[in-house]
């Protein structure tokens, strides 16, 4: 095992109790690891991810016409937002606790996006896009080139909204509410509340779609070690390793389900990777892990879609 993950951790750690932590971490990310950098990898996988939303939405919400979205936990790249306007969408709430845009970021994400569609990837994850709305979003663009990355990004319908998803107060019921690799970075009780609120916010016809990344996204960072790793250490050992920039929960695919359950929240589709408990072979398991369903404790991705009777 090396030694990069407990360097990143450390670092993490370290820097997360001093001010403006979150802008800092980000910095050193893009310098020093590859975890955030924009590769066609992370693009392509955008580009999925708001294809099985949308079309989670068709299945469960309305079958066609205009609709609108939140994103939870939008972060430092609107890809999924600016897809879901492409797709039809009349207005994308960004949610997030924090403003982390930046006009580069967002002029990447659309110069992106628009590459996208004109080599059709776009079109093969969402179907046939309206030429306006990708005329508009190259006009967006100007505008935020121009300065204004909040007013270019309301100009098509993709509205920050920053604060507290717990305490989300909307003048409108969204139609559909997704959030992508989020759920995983939450402490279990704000994790509640912000399903809980959502639910609240739900009336029938609203659908929730969910994406989580159960792996150690120590592994993203160092080759050494796997996406089970994490999965060795008590909840007291982890809680001295676990730091407040970009803490992973270590939920495991049974624990997501019990909370839906627990929430009265029902899980009307749900994917797991198809990884069994024999990939956990030779993975040493904290007690807590050892004692679920290893097909569960095993599966590294998940995408919970929830239709509201
Ligand atoms: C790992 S990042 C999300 C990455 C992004 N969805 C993507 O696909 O690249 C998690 C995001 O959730 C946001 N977040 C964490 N807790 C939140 C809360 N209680 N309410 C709203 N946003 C929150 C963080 O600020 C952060 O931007």
């Amino acid at each position: 095992m090396g030694l990069k993950w407990v360097a990143k951790a450390a670092v993490q750690k370290g820097i997360s109790v001093l001010p403006g932590s979150d802008r800092l971490n980000h910095v050193l990310q893009q310098r020093v690891s590859r975890s955030v950098q924009i590769d066609d990898e992370f693009i392509e996988r955008r580009v999925e991810w708001a294809g099985m939303h949308l079309q989670a939405f068709r299945r469960h919400g309305r079958a066609d016409g205009p609709f609108t979205a939140v994103e939870l936990g939008t972060g430092w790249f609107p890809f999924v937002p600016s897809l879901l306007y492409l797709a039809g969408a009349e207005q994308v709430r960004m949610l997030d606790r924090v403003d982390h845009g930046q006009t580069d970021f967002t002029l990447t994400t659309i110069d992106r996006v628009l590459e996208r569609v004109a080599d059709g990837s776009v079109e093969a994850h969402l179907g046939p896009v309206d030429p306006e709305r990708v005329r508009r979003l190259g006009t967006a663009r100007e505008q935020v080139a121009s300065g204004d990355r909040v007013g270019g990004l309301a100009s098509v319908g993709l509205d920050l909204c920053i604060g507290d998803a717990t305490t989300l107060e909307l003048d409108d019921v969204p139609d559909l509410i997704c959030s992508n690799a989020v759920f995983e970075h939450l402490p279990r009780p704000v994790l509640e509340g912000i399903l809980r609120r959502f639910e609240e916010l739900s009336t029938p016809g609203t659908v929730m779609s969910h994406l989580v990344d159960m792996c150690d996204h120590y592994a993203y960072a160092d080759s050494t070690v796997g996406v089970y790793h994490f999965l060795r250490y008590s909840d007291r050992a982890w809680k001295l390793i676990d730091n407040d920039l970009q803490p992973m929960n270590r939920l495991r695919a049974n624990e997501y389900r019990d909370l839906y359950q627990q929430l009265g929240i029902p899980v009307t589709e749900e994917h797991l990777t198809a990884n069994s408990a024999a990939e956990l072979d030779g993975t040493p398991l904290a007690p807590r892990f050892a004692a679920m369903d290893l097909d569960d404790v095993a599966a590294t991705t998940a995408w919970f879609v929830s239709a509201s009777a």
